[in-house]
């Protein structure tokens, strides 16, 4: 980005946001480097991202909190979080331009995204099969983390996924990046005083319940593009299936947030529950507006 805005980032995401990613991949070596996390002069974090940049000032100023500057105003804390955000996150190719834009102006709950999408007229595609005006979500772990205990109590990613190691006399964060269930020792149990099988199988029993809850809402949402499908090959008009499509589309969004955030639903348990809660029952309202079923 630098390059393309010959020493200005900015300039650079701009330009870039309009190239075909063919042409775009060509200028990039490596998808992740030092610099996106650190100042190459001091080692200090930062933030380098436009997009995160824009979407944490627009998130800020939904809690009241104006100009928000990412690189100025975020605790030690947050960067070990932040730094992360710039990439495990929500987001879309706003306009003509294509700017990468995350949909973070009401909130980063699921209900505020799918608001500020709806507010924009925003879709991701047409749903070949029934009409509906459909979103897809990409990979929200920071939102989704941002609504769970651990964020709550102000533990950062960088403390489960790059836990404190040792090399000789040096305390360093470790980056290899990758799930704390590989090293629960220094992941988990720096805060936790339970044994590693107990750790890993808290997580476990979350997951499990997770995914069950996972399936039976998607499930659901079969049943409802089938309801659809049939709704169409016996006549039904678009008009009258617009409050199905809605349900389709709100239903989908929501399980697809949980479900493309990848900690199988570790990273706020009662949160990705109460998500798939309200996918279905947006989806069983759905199908009960479908004017033909019987
Ligand atoms: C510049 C973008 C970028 C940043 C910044 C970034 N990631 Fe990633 N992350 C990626 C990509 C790309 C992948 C690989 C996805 C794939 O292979 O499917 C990935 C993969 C991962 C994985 C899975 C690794 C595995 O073993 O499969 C974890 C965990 C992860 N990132 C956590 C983090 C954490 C924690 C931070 C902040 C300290 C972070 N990432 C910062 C882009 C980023
Ligand atoms: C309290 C500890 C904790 C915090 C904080 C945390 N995670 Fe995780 N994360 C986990 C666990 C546990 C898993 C599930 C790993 C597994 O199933 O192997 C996970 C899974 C992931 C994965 C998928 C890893 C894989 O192997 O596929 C990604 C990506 C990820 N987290 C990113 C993040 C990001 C980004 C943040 C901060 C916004 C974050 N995590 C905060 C504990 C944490
Ligand atoms: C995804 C973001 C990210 C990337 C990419 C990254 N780091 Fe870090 N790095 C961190 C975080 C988070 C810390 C912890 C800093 C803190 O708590 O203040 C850290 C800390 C450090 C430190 C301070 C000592 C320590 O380990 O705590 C050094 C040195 C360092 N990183 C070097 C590098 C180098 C060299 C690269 C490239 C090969 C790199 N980092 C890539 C996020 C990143
Ligand atoms: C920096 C400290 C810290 C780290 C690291 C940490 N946790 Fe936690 N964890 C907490 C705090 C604080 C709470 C909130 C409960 C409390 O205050 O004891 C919590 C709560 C939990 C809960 C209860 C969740 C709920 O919804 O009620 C589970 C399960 C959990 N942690 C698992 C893990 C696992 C697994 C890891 C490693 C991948 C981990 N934690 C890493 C501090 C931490």
């Amino acid at each position: 980005m630098k390059t393309l805005g010959e020493g200005d980032i900015t300039k650079g995401f701009e330009k870039m946001n309009s190239m075909p990613y063919a042409e775009v991949s060509k200028l990039a070596s490596r998808p992740v480097a030092c610099v996106d996390c650190h100042e190459p002069n001091t080692m200090k974090l930062r933030i380098t991202r436009p997009a995160f940049i824009e979407g944490v000032r627009n998130w800020k100023a939904s809690q009241g909190v104006a100009n928000y500057d990412v690189n100025t105003m975020a605790s030690a804390q947050e960067m070990r979080s932040f730094v992360c955000g710039q990439c495990h996150v929500e987001y879309y190719f706003k306009g003509p331009e294509k700017r990468l834009t995350f949909p973070w102006h009401k909130g980063l709950k699921a209900e505020n995204m799918y608001d500020y999408y709806t507010e924009v007229g925003h879709k991701d595609f047409t749903h070949a099969e029934t009409g509906a005006p459909v979103l897809k979500a990409q990979h929200p772990e920071f939102e989704i983390y941002n609504q769970g205990i651990h964020a709550r109590s102000n533990v950062a990613c960088a403390d489960c996924h790059m836990p404190y190691t040792r090399t000789g006399a040096m305390k360093i964060s470790d980056h290899r990046v990758r799930s704390p269930l590989l090293n629960i020792n220094r992941s988990c149990q720096s805060c936790h005083a339970f044994s590693e099988q107990e750790m890993k199988n808290r997580v476990e029993q979350i997951q499990t319940r997770f995914t069950e809850s996972r399936d039976t809402a998607m499930n659901a949402l079969m049943e409802l593009i089938e309801d659809i499908k049939k709704a169409k090959a016996a006549g039904e008009k678009d008009a009258d299936l617009k409050a199905a499509w809605e349900a389709q589309r709100r239903g989908q969004f929501f399980i697809d947030l949980v479900e493309a955030e990848n900690s199988v639903g570790f990273h706020a348990p009662g949160e990705e529950l109460r998500i798939l809660n309200q996918a279905i029952d947006a989806i069983r309202k759905g199908q009960l507006a479908i004017p033909a079923r019987t």
